[in-house]
């Protein structure tokens, strides 16, 4: 048997259960790995309210990235074999948080030896997105990025590919996070009220790429600062950048590899500040549900 965190029900994490199940097989075009660790994101409980559609079959297992140990293969898959290290996501759904997962062969990569099943863990899901949404507006070096939201499981990477591409980093994010804003080389700007003013105190002349990993008021808010309001791109809130004249983050195929080899060479770190066991999972959740993290927040089963 094998256990796995699931929703019973579209809602609120009252609809969250860790059960047992058979270990799973994998069909074609998929492996089954031995979970080592798991990256919890916002989407985890966006799908569980249902914000995704509510058509997936019930119990539904949770989590969107992984890395572990490939125990089975399924039809088709030549790119690995029993024992390989990888991280990759969950196939049609399937989840991660979980002793066992399936995974889809197309979205998942070999782990390099040099970066732990943790940081691994952080790759599919959040470490790409930070990958997408710095490189759909390029910038030269010199230029200005400001990321809102920099102390996250998005932004803080974000905001280290900014630093490797010789951005000018502004990093918004709450008082308490200051240190680890600047530890990715970027200067810190306190969010809340007047946080657009506090930008124009370091950046007079505005920015030339806002990336938004809040959304809402936030982003109307800090939105003015750029110099060129195409130049907004958001994960967390399409429809308000596009209202804005910005555009949603648009995921690319080549982002996974790209990604996991920036960190393989240490140039990112994924900044996991968060580790909870399989068991107290529902407290991994509660903490990001909460929206006020810092860096990362990993399952290990
Ligand atoms: N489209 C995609 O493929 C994709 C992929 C990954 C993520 N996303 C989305 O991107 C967003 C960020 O993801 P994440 O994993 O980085 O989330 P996260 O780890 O929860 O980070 C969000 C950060 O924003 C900060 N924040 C909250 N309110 C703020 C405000 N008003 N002003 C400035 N900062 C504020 C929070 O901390 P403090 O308030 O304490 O500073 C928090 O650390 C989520 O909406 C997620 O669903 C989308």
């Amino acid at each position: 048997m094998s256990k796995v965190l699931v929703f019973t029900d579209y809602g609120g994490p009252e609809h969250q259960e860790l059960i047992e199940r058979e270990v799973p097989e994998p069909g074609p075009g998929e492996i089954v790995i031995q979970v080592m660790a798991a990256g919890v994101n916002p989407a985890d409980a966006k799908m569980r309210q249902g914000l995704f559609g509510t058509k997936r079959t019930l119990p539904s297992p949770m989590g969107l990235e992984a890395s572990g140990i490939v125990t089975a293969v399924g039809e088709g898959v030549e790119a690995f074999a029993v024992g390989n290290e990888v991280l990759g996501s969950p196939a049609k759904g399937q989840g991660t948080f979980a002793e066992h997962a399936v995974l889809n062969a197309a979205t998942t990569v070999a782990k390099p030896e040099e970066i732990s099943f943790v940081d691994a863990a952080a790759i599919p899901v959040a470490g790409t997105a930070a990958y997408d949404v710095t490189h759909q507006v390029e910038l030269e070096p010199g230029q200005s990025l400001l990321i809102l939201g920099a102390d996250g499981g998005v932004g803080l990477m974000a905001a280290q590919i900014g630093t490797v591409h010789q951005y000018r980093v502004i990093g918004v994010a709450s008082a308490s996070k200051r240190e680890l804003v600047e530890s990715t080389g970027a200067t810190f700007v306190e969010s809340g009220d007047g946080a657009a003013d506090r930008v124009r105190e370091v950046a007079p002349e505005g920015v030339d790429l806002v990336v938004d990993l809040v959304g809402g008021q936030a982003l109307r808010d800090i939105a003015p600062v750029a110099k060129d309001t195409k130049n907004v791109i958001t994960t967390a809130d399409p429809a308000t950048a596009e209202e804005l004249g910005g555009a949603g983050v648009k995921r690319t195929q080549e982002a996974l590899e790209k990604i996991t080899g920036v960190i393989q060479y240490g140039l990112v770190d994924p900044n996991v500040g968060q580790r909870f066991s399989l068991a107290d999972a529902q407290e991994a959740m509660a903490a990001v549900e909460g929206g006020h993290t810092a860096g990362k927040v990993v399952i290990e089963p």
